[in-house]
């Protein structure tokens, strides 16, 4: 805990010695990361079908509306997964003993309250590093946070996921735990799932912690409500990425010639958004120097959202040396938790 100053009265003080902002994307790394970001959104709408990388929902916005959609009563996730964390979050914390919290795309950092909550209880020393690209969203979160935490230490990392595991220095705390907790995995695809568990494989120690949360498969009848809420908020975030291509690379969507699509495919099991064109049009993104044409209701491929089943996730996280040591579910069995260990 070298490189932490405690001690001092004054609270903004106090708070700027227990925060550690690092920014792992450089002048390098950012602008080759830009002109893969081009390529990639190039590449997306000149394949068929088209598609867009869900990433791009993120922007403030964007951001903005997925907290939205987090609160609507069709949309049970995040409510689960937070009651789920609330039930065995001191059962986490006994395991894993005093450990670094290691989270990747921290958002709000509500659920991580949860946790923290439980390590203080057993009066563990806190530390926290949290990931995400979005430098606003680190800084504000880790502030809140450490202003409700007295002695709690935040190292905000301003990266990718990719580039942050391979960083990863080893914890002075006696264990660590990398949480990717609200079903985000839900967005890879099969391959992409196995890369990613290799990456934290990697990233971890032997005997540390993996802690995930994932939305499981169910009825229909649960799910498309859930991306097809009453209030529409699922069909502006959707139509959202539009705007944030424009705004990114100067474009000419029109929001109102899309419709909002999503639904279950069974067989893949996984929820699929699409945007479906009301009409022939095209579309110019001066930045990127493309024009692509659209027919009438044409789809664009913006999001799968896996839903999983435990026995098959248990396994594929064997099979990259994680052992699920304990799962928790709600209930219903809508949502899992599961405390995974390094074999080593
Ligand atoms: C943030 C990926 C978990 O898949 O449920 C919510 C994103 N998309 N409504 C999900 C989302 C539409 C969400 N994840």
């Amino acid at each position: 805990m070298s490189i932490f100053n405690t001690a001092s009265g004054n609270p903004a003080t106090d708070v700027e010695n227990r925060l550690q902002i690092e920014h792992l994307l450089n002048a390098a790394t950012l602008s080759a990361s830009v002109l893969a970001e081009k390529s990639d959104v190039i590449a997306g709408l000149t394949q068929t079908p088209k598609y867009i990388q869900a990433r791009y929902f993120y922007d403030d916005y964007g951001s903005q509306l997925f907290e939205q959609i987090c609160d609507l009563p069709e949309y049970y996730l995040t409510r689960t997964e937070t009651a789920i964390l609330q039930e065995c979050a001191i059962a986490i914390s006994e395991i894993t003993g005093a450990c670094e919290l290691v989270e990747l795309g921290s958002g709000s950092s509500t659920k991580t309250r949860i946790l923290l909550d439980a390590y203080e209880q057993l009066n563990y020393p806190l530390r926290y590093v949290s990931i995400d690209v979005s430098a606003g969203i680190l800084e504000s979160s880790a502030k809140a946070l450490l202003a409700d935490y007295p002695s709690l230490q935040v190292q905000a990392l301003v990266s990718t996921y990719e580039l942050a595991l391979k960083q990863l220095k080893p914890t002075s705390l006696p264990n660590r735990v990398i949480c990717f907790i609200g079903s985000s995995l839900g967005n890879l695809n099969p391959q992409e799932c196995k890369t990613f568990f290799s990456q934290i494989t990697r990233a971890l120690q032997p005997n540390e912690y993996f802690l995930l949360g994932i939305d499981l498969h169910k009825s229909k009848e649960i799910l498309e409500p859930a991306y097809n809420d009453s209030q529409g908020v699922t069909a502006a975030f959707n139509l959202n990425i539009l705007k944030h291509l424009n705004q990114r690379f100067d474009g000419n969507f029109d929001l109102t010639q899309f419709e909002h699509l999503a639904f279950y495919n069974e067989t893949k099991r996984q929820i699929e958004m699409h945007l479906r064109s009301l009409r022939s049009q095209t579309i110019t993104l001066k930045d990127l120097d493309l024009t692509i044409e659209l027919a009438s209701d044409e789809t664009i491929f913006t999001e799968i959202s896996r839903k999983f089943d435990l026995d098959s996730i248990q396994q594929e996280l064997q099979s990259q040396g994680l052992k699920s040591i304990q799962v928790w579910t709600d209930a219903n069995q809508k949502f899992g938790v599961l405390l995974c260990r390094l074999l080593h």
